[in-house]
């Protein structure tokens, strides 16, 4: 048996181009885009796989056309109403990473949806990094933490200053919205591009990184495979020797 990930991370980039290569709008690149993404949930299911990560919207994200943003939005509504009955049939726990409460409010209730209902089952974790950006996340925690201290009841300033001083990496980690779930192992972007787009930015300390040439429509179970087995090949020493 190869040596698996605990945790998957998948950075689904090359949508658009796949939609201009085949003569589609944009909208159709990411409707394509969800096809692989169920394909590569159940293979990780299959797998036993702890932890799947994708990214499906940045906080930059916004700037594209208000009609590509609201028809990501609606695909997402789609496919949370199709894909509930399998995703309960493989036993996936859905919960979202990002402050998806900003999104239009039927998305927000499919999302609130789909976390409720899948919330007790107890397979393969799936986190839809939504509306997400590791900079906003990270600043978010760091005042989360601050105010934290500085709410301390009874505490006074000298208490406060010591309070905040004994901060570790373990306590900044906790207030992530990844916080509870391991740093991701393995770190997957597709389309060419070689570059993190502000994922995960603290997670990615010590994850692998792999790249594909493929557009995320076409990423097949295979393919994902194949980025595994090279997974399977790295040496990882965390600093050690
Ligand atoms: C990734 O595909 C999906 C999202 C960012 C929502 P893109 O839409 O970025 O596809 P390209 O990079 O334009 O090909
Ligand atoms: C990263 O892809 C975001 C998602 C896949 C959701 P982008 O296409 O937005 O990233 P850049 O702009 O090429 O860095
Ligand atoms: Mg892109």
């Amino acid at each position: 048996m190869v040596k698996l990930p605990r945790h998957i991370a998948i950075i689904m980039d090359g949508n658009g181009r796949w939609a201009k290569k085949h003569g589609k709008t944009r909208l159709g690149g990411h409707d394509a885009g969800m096809k692989a993404m169920k394909g590569v949930i159940k293979e990780c299911g299959r797998l036993g796989i702890e932890h799947l990560t994708v990214y499906a919207f940045s906080t930059e994200n916004w700037k594209r056309s208000k009609s590509e943003v609201a028809g990501i939005f609606g695909l997402i509504v789609k496919y949370m109403r199709s894909e509930l009955a399998e995703l309960m049939e493989n036993n996936v726990v859905c919960d979202v990473l990002g402050d998806y409460t900003s999104l239009p409010k039927d998305a927000v209730n499919a999302l609130d949806k789909l976390k409720a209902d899948t919330g007790n089952n107890t397979g393969l974790r799936f986190h839809i990094a939504l509306n997400y950006g590791s900079r906003a996340d990270m600043l978010a925690a760091a005042k989360r933490l601050a105010l934290a201290a500085f709410e301390a009841e009874g505490a006074d300033a000298a208490e406060q200053k010591a309070r905040i001083e004994e901060w570790t990496p373990e306590d900044f980690a906790r207030g992530l919205a990844t916080g509870g779930i391991p740093d991701p192992d393995l770190i997957i972007r597709t389309s060419g591009e070689q570059r993190l787009s502000n994922f995960l930015l603290w997670e990615a300390a010590y994850s692998e990184l792999v790249f594909s040439d493929t557009l995320w429509p076409d990423f097949t179970p295979e393919e994902f495979h194949r980025a595994l087995d090279e997974y399977a090949r790295r040496s990882r020493r965390f600093g050690g020797r």
